[in-house]
């Protein structure tokens, strides 16, 4: 089995909450693989499972043009042992995020996503597709109707519920980008497995403690 995360944080409508869903839904269409949703108050029951996941995912609102503070709480908690033992290196990563605005500044937010997971050595998955809605021929109910990229970019209406927002269109592609990462994941962590780099030290070991790992500060009192 290939394992799948997806740590999340979702909490004005529920919206990234939903992207994080069809995330799963997609991943776990690809044969052999466990997905796990984590949303980000979770993740300190959840440490065993990232540190044997082969791929981590990403799922932020964008708050004031970035990631939610909340979601980066959790991401200074790698800025020690995860960081410095390059726990997480060769992972595969990837990234999605939801505005109320059609730009809303999320590629400033995917962008921050990616340089999270490019700091801990992983390896980040684009979206496979072209982007949706270009031209006359196209409508709001493309895949990939924002045209990004670098990962999902969702656009929800500020005044709707999660039943309606994200549409259907945001939603699809999320699930094409689970599925996606996890196939590439698939590909990836089997070859990984049988070919390890010498530095590759983590990529057959088993699972560490179930404990949050050591901050910088932890560290330095050593
Ligand atoms: C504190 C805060 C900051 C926000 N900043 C932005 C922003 O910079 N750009 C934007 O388009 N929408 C912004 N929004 C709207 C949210 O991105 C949007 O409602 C999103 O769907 C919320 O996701 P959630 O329901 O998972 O929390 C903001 C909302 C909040 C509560």
């Amino acid at each position: 089995m290939t394992q799948l995360s997806i740590v999340y944080y979702s909490h004005f409508r529920g919206a990234t909450e939903r992207l994080a869903q069809a995330v799963a839904r997609g991943a776990a269409e690809v044969p052999d693989t466990d997905v796990a949703l984590i949303p980000v108050d979770a993740v300190d029951g959840a440490w065993q499972r990232l540190h044997a996941s082969d791929a981590i995912v990403f799922g932020t609102p964008t708050y004031i043009g970035g990631v939610a503070a909340r979601f980066k709480e959790f991401v200074e908690k790698l800025a020690g042992e995860v960081w410095l033992e390059r726990m997480w290196v060769n992972k595969v990563a990837g990234g999605f995020t939801v505005s109320a605005g059609r730009s809303g500044d999320k590629l400033a937010c995917l962008q921050q996503l990616a340089t999270y997971a490019a700091q801990m050595g992983m390896l980040w998955v684009p979206v496979r597709i072209t982007g949706g809605n270009y031209s006359s021929a196209g409508s709001e109910d493309d895949l990939n109707r924002m045209a990004g990229y670098l990962g999902v970019m969702a656009q929800a209406n500020i005044d709707e519920g999660p039943d309606k927002a994200p549409p259907p269109s945001d939603i699809a592609t999320a699930e094409l980008h689970g599925h996606h990462i996890a196939q590439v994941t698939r590909q990836f962590a089997h070859g990984r497995r049988q070919h390890p780099a010498d530095y590759d030290r983590f990529a057959t070991s088993a699972p560490r403690a179930e404990r949050a790992p050591r901050t910088l500060p932890e560290l330095l009192a050593e």
